[in-house]
């Protein structure tokens, strides 16, 4: 296994987005890109999205702004195999079948790693995701649209759009919510990868859930258990 040249590309890229003066956490999705180790998949068939997706897609792309980071991600952008994140949650219809994820690196990827995940994900326009937390350390970088992002359930949202970045640390919850023409996101996920996703989900009696996602082997997640949501998580969630 070696660390692929397009993992070294998007390195660069990445630093000169994010700016000088990295925070660790920049510093160590940077650190982590250079040293990514995978390995080139066997070529497959890309992912065939719902059409009204495709549409949404297909705009967003047209609307794609030129930088560095994007120039490399978009000749890309069909040959991912294209699926959707939540494809099993029917209690979300509109979360269902309006968020799709392609990996460039990653167990789905073009390149192969257990390391990291590097992809672009994309959400339908005024689409909401709701609060949720991971242990991963998580850059979005949009390329084209606009989304929201919100750190805590008191937080002031924080809407960025082409060039600009929004940095999650590893265990902070957060919620998007994507703008009137959707939005297009070049994803990266690192330090402590695992098959778990919190969502926080407020119930009648005004106290709150956490409820366990679990990553399926085609990478989509599936909702397992769920649990309360103690003063002491929402602590270590970096709730505001
Ligand atoms: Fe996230």
């Amino acid at each position: 296994m070696t660390s692929p040249e397009i993992a070294r590309i998007l390195a660069r890229a990445v630093s000169t987005s994010l700016g000088e003066s990295p925070s660790k956490f920049q510093a160590r999705l940077i650190s982590d890109l250079e040293r990514v180790q995978a390995i080139a998949a066997a070529p497959q068939t890309a992912g065939q999205l719902p059409p009204r997706l495709q549409t949404h897609l297909a705009a967003l792309q047209q609307a794609m702004p030129r930088g560095e980071i994007s120039d490399i991600i978009a000749p890309l952008i069909s040959n991912l195999s294209w699926y959707l994140i939540y494809e099993s949650a029917t209690d979300w219809p509109a979360l269902a079948g309006g968020m799709a994820a392609g990996q460039m690196i990653g167990r789905r990827g073009l390149w192969q790693s257990e390391d990291l995940l590097a992809g672009v994900m994309m959400m339908a326009p005024d689409l909401h995701y709701p609060l949720h937390q991971h242990t991963a350390l998580e850059l979005y970088f949009v390329l084209s649209g606009t989304v929201t992002v919100q750190h805590g359930r008191q937080a002031a949202p924080q809407r960025i759009g082409p060039g600009e970045w929004s940095i999650t640390p590893p265990h902070q919850v957060h919620a998007l919510q994507s703008g009137n023409q959707g939005c297009l996101i070049f994803y990266l996920w690192t330090d402590e990868l695992t098959d778990e996703n919190w969502w926080w989900e407020e119930r009648y009696d005004g106290r709150w859930d956490r409820v366990c996602w679990r990553r399926q082997p085609d990478s989509s997640w599936r909702e397992s258990h769920r649990e309360l949501l103690t003063r002491a998580k929402a602590d270590q969630a970096g709730d505001s």
